[in-house]
């Protein structure tokens, strides 16, 4: 066994809040422990990325690079991470590779230096582009896979992928269970055969939501795995990351266990637990304890609880059962895609629709585009006969090619489109604004308002100041899977047509659900 000493990576200033508090910590929040987490030794703070940048702008009116200037500014020592959902960048469907490459730019020059790149599918040539981005920018690219249980997905198919994104130039690669499902014993057999395969480090990231974690961890470890995640109670633990004092405390004695200073973190443990407190409102106690149902429904914790609570507010509590048992039969019948945004979404609101009409009698346009292809190439073959109904139903050829290669570049287009409304144009501006038009228009909007410096556009004139109607642009308008569609031009389906509220007609009355990230 290697007794090389293990490295913590640390999420609290982003899975800890995304997982435990609906990623609503602000910036604010971060700045008084920055001085302690960047003086433990972490081998990296995961700051930016997943759900953060999207709940920054959406509720908290942060500029998403602002925040990560301020993160960077308070933690000069230590490499900071980022989750990046490959050609998705931080939303749920494919954007061009110039709009990829551009994120990526930006990111790292404001400060990003590992990019953990992962695809829902685990086709790795949707995260192709941006791994290049970042070698371009000289950062680190760690590649991906993403967990999951399926009759498919044998230990020897994780280690194959784990073989590929070394081939294919990674720094590193991460074993990503978002949904903490991973059992120890088999998180050793991958760790294992992916360490003789490779030689880049390998990354374990897991949760405890079905109290797995820790013990995975441990698994993990002894089997050789060169860095685990951890976070800092109370954003840990529960469907978190297991607690680095815990994870110290387990690890006493172990050759290979790393040296954190105890008053720190204790200092920092103090603190998140004011920050927890002052975020109750978007905390739930349910995340804090160990859930086995999600084991049995093989699913991310966080779909159970916000499903529970979806479909009570639906008075579609009795189905829940049928709701869950449907999930795997989607799965299958898709490839046997891992569950983690966006495909959680997908698959989620596609099982309520089989549910409530009938199988495949309403087809979500996302699991539409899943079926044919257009979100790349799925684990398993997708069921013959649900491609054959998405394609009939929609009109729409399925695909083999990298979908991004449907894709015409769109930088030029955002920035005139930026600069015609009198917004700020330049790369940073135009990368978000691809992302979230409407709430980054919003966002400007509102500062405009508040009285702040007007944003100048490239050119560094002052843009017109008026408030202006923030019009709701045609490209986040909510699919509403259950009614009927507006008609789709082909390229449409590669619009942000954000699937973050899905609308539901049963009985003729209509009814939303939202769904969260898990990533
Ligand atoms: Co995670």
């Amino acid at each position: 066994m290697a007794q090389t000493p293990l490295k913590f990576g640390n999420t609290v200033l982003r899975d800890g809040h995304q997982s435990l508090a609906a990623t609503r910590m602000t910036t604010a929040q971060m700045l008084p422990a920055l001085e302690d987490l960047d003086a433990l030794g972490f081998s990296c703070l995961e700051t930016w990325g997943g759900a953060t940048i999207d709940a920054g702008l959406r509720f908290l009116k942060e500029f998403p690079f602002d925040r990560l200037d301020a993160l960077r500014k308070g933690t000069p020592k230590t490499p900071h991470m980022m989750l990046l959902r490959g050609q998705n960048i931080v939303q749920y469907s494919n954007f061009p590779d110039d709009v990829v490459e551009a994120f990526v730019a930006c990111a790292a020059r404001h400060g990003m230096d590992i990019f953990r790149i992962f695809d829902a599918l685990n086709d790795l040539r949707n995260i192709e582009t941006a791994v290049r981005a970042a070698k371009h920018a000289g950062k680190h690219a760690q590649g991906v896979l993403c967990y999951t249980s399926s009759p498919f997905h044998t230990v020897e198919k994780f280690i194959e992928l784990g073989v590929e994104i070394e081939r294919m130039g990674c720094d590193s690669i991460c074993i990503k269970d978002m949904a903490g499902l991973i059992p120890p014993y088999k998180a050793a057999l991958m760790v294992r055969g992916i360490k003789q395969r490779v030689k880049i480090p390998v990354v374990l990231h897991t949760h405890e939501t079905a109290g797995l974690g820790a013990p995975t961890y441990y698994a993990g470890i002894e089997a050789g795995v060169d860095e685990i995640d951890v976070s800092i109670s109370p954003f840990a633990n529960g469907t978190g990351q297991p607690d680095t004092v815990r994870m110290l405390a387990l690890l006493e004695d172990h050759p290979r266990c790393p040296q954190f200073d105890r008053a720190r973190l204790a200092r920092l443990g103090e603190h998140f637990a004011g920050v927890y407190r002052e975020l109750h409102a978007f905390t739930n106690p349910a995340n804090e304890r160990v859930d086995t149902e999600a084991l049995a429904f093989q699913v991310p914790g966080g779909m159970l609880s916000n499903f529970r609570n979806q479909l009570k507010e639906q008075r579609m509590e009795d189905r829940f059962d049928d709701v869950f048992r449907e999930i795997p039969y989607v799965r299958q019948c898709l490839g046997w895609i891992p569950l983690v945004t966006p495909t959680s979404q997908i698959v989620g609101v596609q099982a309520i629709l089989n549910v409530k009409f009938g199988r495949w009698k309403n087809f979500s346009p996302q699991a539409t585009d899943l079926a044919l292809g257009l979100y790349g190439r799925t684990p398993a073959p997708v069921d013959p006969e649900v491609r054959a109904i998405a394609a009939r139903k929609s009109g729409k050829d399925p695909v083999e090619c990298r979908p991004a290669d449907l894709l015409k570049p769109r930088m030029a287009d955002l920035r005139k489109e930026l600069t015609a409304k009198g917004l700020p144009a330049d790369d940073e501006h135009c990368v978000i604004y691809a992302m979230f038009p409407r709430e980054l228009e919003d966002y400007l909007t509102a500062k405009q308002r508040a009285g702040e410096t007007p944003p100048a556009d490239d050119n560094g004139r002052e843009a017109n100041p008026a408030p202006r109607a923030a019009a709701p642009s045609p490209a986040v308008a909510q699919p509403a899977p259950g009614g009927r569609e507006a008609p789709r031009s082909p390229g449409a389906v590669f619009q942000p047509d954000v699937p973050r509220r899905f609308a539901i007609t049963v009985d003729g009355q209509r009814h939303e659900v939202t769904l969260e990230d898990i990533d």
